[in-house]
């Protein structure tokens, strides 16, 4: 073991020893080297005669640049726009995305959370979790709904054993209606059964399940989610939250990494418009909340690769040396796999956080996306298509899913690419996902159409 690393695994021990116990092997071994990147900083600080330390050309005072680069870089000096960013980020983005975060979730305010560590898109800080916090066999609790990615990041990678549970409730259609109803919504199901909101007696059945004989769990929790577009109610995340933390209570170690990707994007007055992270952080010892959020989706800059990583845990204050140790450790995971993040794409997402208009640009744009959700939901209350699928309940986020009663969603999903030209995704046997983010809204009953007359044609 690297000394760098005994001394982080010692501050995380004496801070909060459940977290210690959370690592996977690598993630106790990783550390921060104190190579050239210390030294260069120092000379940062104190060469002010000549700094011959860093890997960068400079011309005049400034970095070398290329007319023909700069000239597209309107707007940027070379000094802005072409450096190395710092391993954790730009400061003052940091700085920026935590002031957004608690703009966002005002139940955070007070609450001991590390600063956010920029990382390259969410995908990227997801992996750093499932490196640091993942061993192999270690159990992952996933519902049936998932961002397939999640298997090529935790499975293929880190060798995490899934369990998983069904998503969304279904009760019978007995169309009571009344306190037994257990229903907030009224889609019917493939055999007359309503599908309900966020499965939550199957989650804890299935988190009690994982729990058993283990001293650890990772739970990965979505929403909105991808790839149906639900996104839960705050009685549905305050059960979740308090599921995570009787399982704390128990004595086993939860990893829960919150997945924010699409955050922001609520279309209905019942969703829960915080982040789960804002139930969880600070909640227990034995729980440590990760927040894993980007500028990806939420300030719609899906190449430039810009995403954050957040940690809490209870028992700790907010200056905890946890979220330092925590903090280097993940420094030494970008370190090693792609050194440092784009400060082209930092400088340009901190510019549209920092602006005056952004919260109302922002808004703008959900607008957009919330008109078509409600146009999907307009068209999909014709009752002919309801030979054909029924509507996974959505109110949130890019996408929502259809359930085909008659054909698979992949021979489907073929004909309405090669004979009507539309493009859908096959997620399951079954399912059918439609991302009415790139639709526009007036296109949205044809699409619909397009689908139903397909489906009627193979069904
Ligand atoms: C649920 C979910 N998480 C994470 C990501 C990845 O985000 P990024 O592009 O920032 O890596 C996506 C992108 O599709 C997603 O749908």
């Amino acid at each position: 073991m690297n000394p760098l690393a005994t001394e982080l695994n010692e501050m995380i021990q004496k801070a909060n020893p459940h977290v210690y116990e959370m690592l996977s092997t690598l993630g106790r071994e990783m550390y921060f080297p104190k190579g050239i990147l210390t030294q260069s900083a120092e000379a940062k600080a104190k060469a002010k005669k000549h700094n011959a330390t860093l890997g960068v050309a400079t011309e005049g005072g400034h970095l070398m640049a290329l007319p023909s680069l700069m000239g597209q870089l309107k707007g940027f000096t070379s000094d802005e726009a072409l450096p190395y960013a710092p391993v954790a980020g730009l400061a003052e983005l940091r700085a920026a995305w935590r002031d957004k975060d608690l703009k966002d979730n005002p139940s955070l305010a007070g609450k001991s959370m590390s600063l956010p560590i920029v990382t390259n898109g969410l995908t990227h800080g997801l992996s750093i979790i499932a490196d640091l916090f993942c061993e192999p066999g270690d159990t992952l609790l996933l519902p049936d709904q998932i961002w397939g990615n999640y298997r090529l990041t935790y499975v293929l990678r880190r060798g995490a054993q899934i369990a998983t549970y069904p998503f969304f409730g279904e009760k019978p259609a007995c169309g009571c209606g009344g306190k037994a109803c257990l229903a907030p919504t009224t889609e019917q199901g493939a055999s007359g059964s309503i599908m309900t909101g966020f499965n939550l007696p199957a989650f804890k059945a299935a988190l009690q399940q994982a729990c058993k004989g283990k001293s650890k769990v990772l739970v990965l929790l979505n929403f909105p989610n991808n790839p149906t577009g639900y996104s839960i109610t705050r009685a549905e995340g305050e059960g979740i939250a308090a599921a995570l933390t009787e399982a704390a209570q128990g004595g086993v170690n939860v990893v829960a990494v919150v997945d924010d990707a699409y955050y922001g994007l609520f279309y209905e007055p019942e969703v829960m418009t915080e982040s789960l992270f804002s139930l969880l952080a600070g909640r227990h010892e034995r729980l440590l909340a990760v927040k894993c959020d980007a500028a990806t989706k939420e300030v719609f800059v899906w190449g430039l690769r810009v995403g954050f990583l957040s940690f809490s845990a209870g028992g700790v204050a907010a200056d905890s040396p946890l979220f330092t140790a925590l903090e280097k450790k993940v420094s030494g995971e970008i370190r090693s796999v792609m050194s440092n993040c784009s400060m082209l794409s930092q400088q340009a997402v901190l510019r549209s956080v920092k602006s005056a208009g952004f919260f109302a640009e922002r808004a703008a744009k959900k607008e957009i996306l919330q008109g078509r959700a409600r146009e999907v939901k307009r068209v999909l209350a014709d009752p002919r298509y309801g030979s054909a699928w029924t509507p996974y309940p959505f109110n949130s986020g890019y996408f929502m899913c259809v359930k085909l009663k008659k054909v698979s969603a992949e021979t489907l999903r073929k004909a309405l690419l090669e004979k009507y030209a539309v493009g859908t995704i096959a997620t399951a046997e079954r399912d059918l996902r439609v991302a009415f983010s790139c639709v526009e809204k007036e296109n949205i009953q044809e699409l619909f159409d397009i689908i139903y007359q397909a489906a009627s044609e193979l069904g």
